[in-house]
Formats: structure tokens, sequence, C-alpha cells
């Protein structure tokens, strides 16, 4: 958000979406743990976990690595369960590279109450007479699927349906093999020779004497990923899996640090300060994409409730990963010329945290929408309803911060 400076005619303050650049600035400056309790804005489309203001636990410190940090984020979490709910949080929690998350739940937020893994079974149809799946795999994309046991009493045109949400996610159908005491039952069962149908039921641990319904996908990759991630979350809500399942964590760890840029190009995951890891760095100029970093998430229950990462301490790499997100030296110097000076006084390395107090509110509290723990939320459409903002102001206001507003009608 951008607030208008009435003694300079011009020119704005930004409010800050964070404090990430002011800890880092302390932990340089030799104050070595900060913790505070932050308000952030952020003009961003909402969401049913976002509001345009929400608050942070936020954290930093020195001479740390993500293991220092996940001990005094789950101890903080062990503790507010076990004094606001009475529950008991198991520590330390499970870490799981973000990679895998997406290899096992198609998420970067995996909601653990609800078991349904996903298996990878690209090798078995290499060379398949199933064309479909075979060219898939030629073209350098994956076979991914997930064994639904419930889904063998479901009806033929309530499975069928299941193929939106593998649409829905980019992904050109789904494939349903139904397996139970009389055989396999699918559409593509004639295109496989019986070693292949056996070498697929072994893989999802399925056959006569273990009935379930197995659904798969082929395509790239990421398409697959989104696709059963999202027909993993499908299936549990419409068997009620995760209805009384408690309090799941997990540690996500190992981001990639660089997602591919609308208008072509790189831009940060997450931010640009977070470290990489040192066996990837090579790859900064030659395949950002495949750069990960020290770069982790707090997740709940398929919640986002905590991110940080193990920072940058050093100009010369800061100044590397400005570049490959398309900001030269004198961007650099102009917007960040503080901290890139800063590194040079011989910067702690220093890492950090960002827990939502909101989001942590919204799970302790059994609710789904963020709006049901704060005061005055505001809309999707990011207005107050109660005073009506935001809203138009009088013209000598306006003339005061040095604004013209074409069209106030439009808000244009
Ligand atoms: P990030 O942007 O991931 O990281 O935010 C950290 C956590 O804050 C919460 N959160 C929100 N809650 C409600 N509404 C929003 N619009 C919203 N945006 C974020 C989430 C999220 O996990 N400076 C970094 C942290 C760091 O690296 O130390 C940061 O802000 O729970």
């Amino acid at each position: 958000y951008l607030v208008p400076s009435r003694l300079q005619a011009g020119r704005f303050y930004a409010l800050p979406q964070s404090p990430q650049l002011y800890k880092q600035i302390l932990m340089v400056s030799g104050v070595d743990r900060y913790f505070q309790l932050a308000r952030c804005l952020r003009d961003e489309d909402l969401r049913a976990d976002r509001q345009p203001e929400h608050t942070q636990i936020d954290i930093e410190m020195s001479f740390v690595d993500e293991s220092d940090l996940f001990r005094v984020a789950e101890d903080l979490m062990a503790h507010l369960f076990r004094e606001i709910s009475g529950i008991e949080i198991e520590t330390p929690l499970p870490v799981i590279d973000y990679d895998e998350a997406m290899l096992r739940y198609g998420s970067d937020k995996p909601d653990l109450r609800i078991g349904l893994e996903i298996t990878d079974c690209t090798g078995l149809f290499e060379r398949s007479a199933f064309e479909a799946f075979a060219s898939a795999v030629a073209a350098g994309g994956v076979v991914r699927g997930i064994r639904f046991a419930e889904g063998i009493s479901w009806s033929k045109s309530r499975v069928k349906k299941l193929e939106e949400v593998a649409r829905d996610a980019g992904a050109g159908g789904l494939a349903a093999v139904r397996v139970d005491a009389g055989g396999v039952e699918s559409t593509i069962a004639k295109f496989l020779g019986p070693g292949e149908i056996d070498a697929l039921l072994e893989r999802f641990e399925s056959g006569p004497g273990d009935p379930a319904l197995i659904l798969l996908a082929a395509g790239p990759r990421t398409v697959v990923e989104k696709a059963l991630g999202a027909l993993r979350l499908r299936l549990a809500g419409e068997s009620g899996r995760a209805a009384d399942g408690g309090f799941r964590f997990l540690w996500v760890n190992r981001f990639p640090l660089f997602l591919p840029a609308e208008g072509g190009g790189w831009e940060p995951a997450h931010h640009i300060f977070s470290m990489p890891l040192e066996e990837d760095l090579d790859l900064l100029d030659r395949d950002p994409g495949a750069v990960r970093g020290h770069l982790y998430d707090l997740v709940c229950n398929g919640t986002e409730l905590g991110s940080g990462s193990i920072r940058i301490h050093r100009r010369e790499l800061q100044e590397r990963l400005f570049e490959v997100i398309g900001i030269g030296r004198e961007e650099a110097e102009r917007k960040f010329g503080f901290l890139l000076e800063a590194f040079e006084y011989g910067a702690p390395p220093h890492g950090g945290i960002a827990i939502g107090l909101d989001r942590l509110a919204m799970i302790i509290a059994g609710e789904t929408s963020i709006r049901d723990v704060i005061a005055f939320p505001k809309t999707q459409s990011a207005t107050s309803l109660m005073e009506g903002a935001p809203s138009e102001v009088e013209e000598s206001l306006l003339r005061d911060l040095h604004i013209r507003v074409e069209d106030p009608g439009t808000g244009g």
C-alpha cells in the first residue's frame, strides 16, 4: 500500500508487507535476537486465509541454521497449544523437503490428517501400449496415482465426476482402475498386458483381497502434482477424512528460490533474501528454477502457518540473486543499498521466521476462514462494510496530498 507524503509532493511511503529488511539490519547491527508481534499490510488478492492487514509473530536470530529456528518455532507452537487448548503437540516436528511434499502430497502445504499419499508409477508406463500414458512419459512427464479404498463402493458416475478436478488443474483426465475380488475393471485395462496390471497393483499395494479404486493421472510433472494434490483434497472432503484428525504439523524445507515470472524471467518464490543451498550455487546462472534454498514453511492441517529462511549475508551473493530476477546493480543500489552496504561490515549469518498470528488463531479456533478470528475483517474485495472504507475523500484533502483523481466515479 502506498501512502502519499503531504510534506514531500509526489513522494510515497510503502507500508511494510513485513519487517523483513528491518529485522535483517538489526542482526547486522549486532542485535542477535529479535521477536515482535508485527502488523503487516498487503495489497494482494484475498482468500479465506488472507486479509489486507495481518499480524505476524516475527523472529530473527544470528548464528543459526534452520534446525535452531525449527526448535524455537515448534516449541512456541507446543507451548501455545498446551496453554490454550490443553493439546500436546509432539516435537520435534517432521521435516520433509519441498520436492518430497510435491511428490507425496501434490502440495507444498500437505494436510497430513488425510493419508491418501500419491504414488509414482512413471517407470511402469515407459513402454506401455496405453498411448496416452506412454507419450506423456516419452515427453519427460510422469504418471502418478492415488489408491482410494472407499472409492470401491462409489458409482461410476461419481468417479467420473472426479475427472473435473484433474482437468481444472490442467491434466488431460483421470484414469480409474477398480480392483476387487472379481478382478480389475478399467477403461485402460484393455491396453495393459497382464504383467503391467500386476506391476500396477503391486505398486499400489492392491489386489483381489485388497479392493481399491486407483486413480491415475499422466502429464508434465507440475500438472500431475497439481491435479493429484487437488484430487487428494477432494477425496478427503467427500469421505470426511480430515474431520477429526487433531493438529498435524510439519516443516516443508528447501523450497525452490525462484518461480517463472508471468512476463518471462524469474521472480522470488518467497523473498529475494533467502540463502541458496551451497550445492545449487552453480545453477544460479544456468537453471535458476532448479535452485533450492534454506527456505521453509511451517504447515498445520494443510495451512501455511509460517514461513522463513536462512538469509544471505554477503553482498556479492545478494547481488547475484538480484540479477537473476532482473534487478541490475544500479537498481539494487538504489533500492537496497543500505542492506548491501551493511553486509560489508562483517554481517553475521542469520535467519528467521514469521508465523501468521491470525492464521494460528483460526486453526486453534477450528475455523476455516481468517475472517472469523479478526474483529473487523475486510470483505473479499478489501472493503470494510461497517465504515465504508475505502471511500472517496474531499477535494481539499487530495490537494493537500498533491493528488488528482482523474475519474472518481470509477476510481480511475
Ligand atoms: P510470508 O509472506 O510468508 O513471510 O508471511 C509469513 C506468514 O504470515 C502469514 N500471512 C498472512 N496472514 C493473513 N493474511 C495475509 N495476507 C498473510 N500473508 C502472510 C502466513 C505466512 O506464513 N518476512 C517473511 C518471513 C521471514 O522470511 O522471516 C514473510 O513475511 O501465516
